[in-house]
């Protein structure tokens, strides 16, 4: 008998890599990156450099050491850092922006992960005795913890306008920046041409086993080049991880469409049951997340439900429950993920008579 699917839709992270992918790496020429001699990573960053509209690339292993090479880079121990509230480096890096980079994190709030340049203006205090050094601002692109929420370029350049009159940098955390500009259909230089530097991730909707670039100018680069060496980060052979990335980069991002399609029916499909509560107008790219308070339930009574019907989401806070879709995650799978959330809102409504 065939084993039960699982529906795996806790994150984009979970993809695994195609075809294409396991043949470059068993095909690519390799040398030691250290010294600057593999030649796939080096093709990797040139690439990555000029889809981004920047000088030069780094490779480094994932999402958060690439957002920690960059704070660290831009900044000096014992600045202030303005960064949105909910954002990634702020909630599930650890704190290695205080352990690690020394550096004092300023949350400020957002309507759906867009920081208002007001706000931003207003962080920023004065020259004064007491208070640290202003000298980053950064965004988030597409902003995991509102859901897969888009900036768009008009509002970047706002707060880039910002940080430009008050002197800081402005730096994005583009771990799913393809996401935003391939559902907005726009190049993603249109999003990047207004921050000094920013990271995307490889191993999540495009579907790398590993990586992140970090993508600036040449000396935030040779500078990121000595941080990621001092927290471990120089690798070796690394053009096993850089051949899937040059796939990626090259035939895995329009496809990120069909994620976005399948969320919107995901999230559609949800509007429709009773009891779920969905912000339809927050579903931009792949992530659809619902609160399921109304059920006398919290987010992971709810999620371990789902696990019961082979369905793995998460639970993005007391009520929230987050659902990602990525490339293995078809209309089927939908329409099951549709079915089950439908049986398990209704018993719960029953016992709530
Ligand atoms: C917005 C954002 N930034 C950074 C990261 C960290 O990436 P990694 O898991 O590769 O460390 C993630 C991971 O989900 C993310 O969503």
């Amino acid at each position: 008998m065939p084993a039960e699917e699982i529906i795996d839709v806790r994150s984009d992270t979970v993809t695994l890599p195609t075809e294409e992918m396991l043949d470059a790496i068993r095909h690519a020429a390799l040398g030691d990156d250290v010294f600057k001699e593999d030649p796939t990573v080096n093709r990797l960053e040139k690439i990555a450099a000029e889809k981004m509209g920047k000088e030069a690339a780094l490779l480094v292993s994932s999402g958060t050491q690439a957002n920690l090479v960059s704070l660290m880079s831009n900044t000096n121990r014992g600045e202030l850092v303005i960064l949105e509230a909910e954002s990634h480096i702020y909630w599930y890096e650890v704190g290695g922006i205080s352990t690690i980079a020394e550096l004092l994190p300023w949350p400020v709030k957002s309507r759906f992960g867009a920081l208002d340049p007001e706000d931003v203006e207003a962080s920023i205090r004065p020259k004064n005795i007491h208070f640290p050094k202003p000298s980053l601002i950064c965004l988030e692109n597409t902003h995991n913890r509102h859901g897969g929420t888009i900036i768009t370029p008009d509002h970047i350049k706002a707060i880039s306008e910002v940080a430009r009159a008050q002197g800081l940098k402005l730096y994005l955390d583009g771990a799913r920046i393809f996401n935003a500009a391939v559902a907005l259909r726009t190049d993603v230089k249109e999003f990047t041409k207004h921050v000094d530097n920013l990271m995307f991730c490889l191993s999540k909707g495009l579907c790398c086993p590993v990586g992140s670039l970090l993508v600036g100018t040449d000396k935030f680069i040779e500078r990121s080049r000595k941080i990621r060496k001092i927290l471990g980060g120089g690798m070796r052979q690394a053009g096993i991880i850089a051949a899937p990335g040059i796939v990626a980069l090259e035939s895995m991002i329009n496809r990120l469409e069909e994620d976005h399609r399948n969320a919107r029916r995901l999230a559609e499909g949800i509007a429709k049951l009773g009891g779920i509560q969905i912000d339809l107008s927050c579903v931009q790219t792949n992530m659809v997340c619902f609160d399921v308070g109304n059920l006398g339930i919290n987010a992971d009574m709810f999620v371990s439900k789902l696990k019961h019907n082979n369905i793995l989401a998460l639970a993005l806070t007391e009520k929230k429950v987050r659902m990602v879709t990525h490339r293995g995650i078809e209309k089927e799978q939908i329409e099951k993920s549709i079915s089950a959330i439908d049986n398990i809102s209704n018993e719960l409504r029953l016992e709530l008579k």
